[in-house]
């Protein structure tokens, strides 16, 4: 720090990043970040950041299931041992709660990284006023830092325009055509959306009584409520565009002549594997279960262990409200800081359920998760108990519960419930209908390819769709 403010001269502000919670082994104790952060001040910096976590620390800091401001303390604690301003970091993605640490005295500034990424305007829109504009941060990790690792240029799953703001570029449409939408879910918002701020006439139709499509569920898993933030944006910005929203009628052929192009951003459909016994009454499908539905009984078995299984056993294994105490205790960090690294035995949660979540791959269960928040998701199931099973052959399901063939032996896991989450197909239907009366129409998000948890490319599609058109 000394040789760097020599070589800056007085004038230059520099910011230093100190580590003030390691979360890992043998990392500093309270007492030794209090006395580096005071021989940073005293070697010249300006300003101290909040590091919160190494890479290699065993607990998600980041993550959607981190709660907002779950770091705040740390910072707190080290303001009264330094004069210098301090920042507070970490899941700070909203204007009401960065106002709220500072106005609390906890830090002198915030920072935001991803939130960001996620709307360039987010202080201009909440200096006017406009929060509900804001494009919030979900803390999904999917199209910055998983980008980052993967070596590519990081962008933001609810906002691609971010890092590609010279590619992407809003042109009025020369020629403006009357467009209907089908489907309100992720892709069909951003392409409404996108082709309205260019001047089409565009109807965005939902058989469903609300905007959203599968956010709708995914808002539900603890831990994922952030995805209701998606919606709250977009629901603003249809009413800023223009948008002529029409829900709770299933969109026909006949219903959709007279327009110019039709997007069907129509999402999908969950496939529903032929295991014997699939009509028997235990057998769930993932959206009556997450919708609340259908009631899993007190043992499951969760068939596919995808996202969508890893978000359902995370769902059905979850005990009571998600606290930043709830959170802290179950992955370890200790609020009085005593040991070293800010670690504490972790505290093992009351789950309601018993839970098996299995797959026919053989591969390790979770492989195909996201590279910054798959590690998490997989140890918060473990931690619950939930047992993974990988190489799984279905044989049936009756009365005794779900047969299985795992290797050379057969077992029967005695399931009161059994949850499909066995993938998802394309909704099509109303394609053929369309080319058949002529009308020009382009699939998108789900509804194009359903591979699934991919709103990063429905988003992405629906916005590029939309610049295009
Ligand atoms: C529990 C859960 C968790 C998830 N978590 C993540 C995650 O962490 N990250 C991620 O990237 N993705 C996640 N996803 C997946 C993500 O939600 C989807 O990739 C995304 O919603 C696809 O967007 P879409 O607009 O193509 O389709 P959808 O969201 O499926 O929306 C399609 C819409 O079209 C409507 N529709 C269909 N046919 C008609 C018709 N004829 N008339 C009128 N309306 C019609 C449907 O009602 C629906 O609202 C999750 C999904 C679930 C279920
Ligand atoms: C794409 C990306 C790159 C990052 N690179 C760095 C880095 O080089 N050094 C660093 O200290 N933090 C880095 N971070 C962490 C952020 O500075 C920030 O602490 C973290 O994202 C939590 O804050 P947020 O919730 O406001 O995003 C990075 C984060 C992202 C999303
Ligand atoms: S990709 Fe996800 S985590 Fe990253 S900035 Fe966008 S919303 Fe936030």
């Amino acid at each position: 720090m000394r040789r760097t403010r020599a070589a800056v001269g007085k004038e230059f502000i520099i910011v230093f990043r100190l580590s003030m919670i390691d979360l890992v082994e043998d990392g500093s104790t309270a007492d030794e970040v209090v006395a580096l952060a005071q021989a940073i001040e005293a070697a010249g910096a300006d300003i101290i950041n909040s590091g919160i976590g190494w890479h290699e620390a065993r607990i998600p800091t980041i993550a959607t299931m981190v709660p907002r401001g779950a770091f705040a303390w740390v910072t707190r604690r080290v303001k009264a041992a330094v004069r210098l301003p301090l920042i507070a970091t970490n899941r700070i993605n909203d204007p009401a709660l960065a106002e709220a640490i500072l106005a609390e005295g906890g830090a002198d500034l915030v920072s935001m990284a991803r939130p960001f990424l996620a709307d360039a305007e987010f202080v201009n829109k909440a200096a006017a006023g406009r929060e509900t504009e804001i494009n919030t941060c979900i803390a999904c990790n999917q199209a910055c830092l998983d980008h980052i690792f993967a070596g590519k240029v990081s962008s933001c799953l609810v906002n691609p325009y971010a890092c590609n703001e010279t590619r992407m570029l809003p042109v009025v449409a020369a020629v403006p055509k009357k467009i209907a939408v089908v489907g309100a879910g992720p892709a069909g918002l951003s392409c409404a959306t996108t082709l309205a701020e260019r001047g089409h006439a565009v109807t965005l139709f939902d058989e469903h009584d609300s905007i959203g499509g599968q956010f709708n569920l995914a808002r539900r898993i603890p831990g994922k409520e952030e995805f209701g933030e998606t919606l709250r944006y977009f629901s603003a910005r249809i009413a800023t565009t223009g948008v002529e929203v029409r829900l709770g009628r299933r969109a026909t052929a006949a219903a959709l002549a007279g327009f110019d192009h039709v997007v069907l951003a129509t999402g999908i459909v969950p496939r529903r594997p032929a295991i014997p016994g699939i009509d028997h009454p235990k057998v769930a499908a993932y959206v009556d279960v997450i919708e609340g539905r259908v009631k899993a009984g007190r043992r499951v078995a969760v068939v596919g262990a995808g996202g969508i299984g890893f978000d359902v056993a995370e769902l059905l294994t979850h005990g009571s409200a998600s606290t930043i105490a709830d959170y802290q205790a179950e992955w370890g960090i200790d609020p009085a800081f005593r040991g070293r690294g800010g670690l504490a035995p972790p505290v093992a949660p009351a789950t309601p359920r018993e839970v098996w979540l299995l797959q026919r791959k053989t591969s390790k269960v979770g492989d195909g998760l996201a590279k910054t928040t798959g590690w998490a998701r997989r140890a918060l199931l473990q931690k619950r108990g939930v047992q993974m099973l990988a190489g799984v052959e279905y044989l049936k399901i009756d009365d005794a519960g779900l047969h299985l063939r795992l290797g050379d032996a057969e077992q029967v896991l005695a399931a009161d419930t059994v949850v499909i989450c066995a993938g998802q197909d394309p909704r099509r239907e109303l394609q053929a209908g369309l080319e058949a009366a002529g009308i020009a129409c382009t699939l998108i998000g789900g509804a194009d390819v359903a591979a699934e948890l991919d709103a990063k490319r429905a988003i992405e599609q629906g916005t590029k769709l939309g610049l295009e058109l």
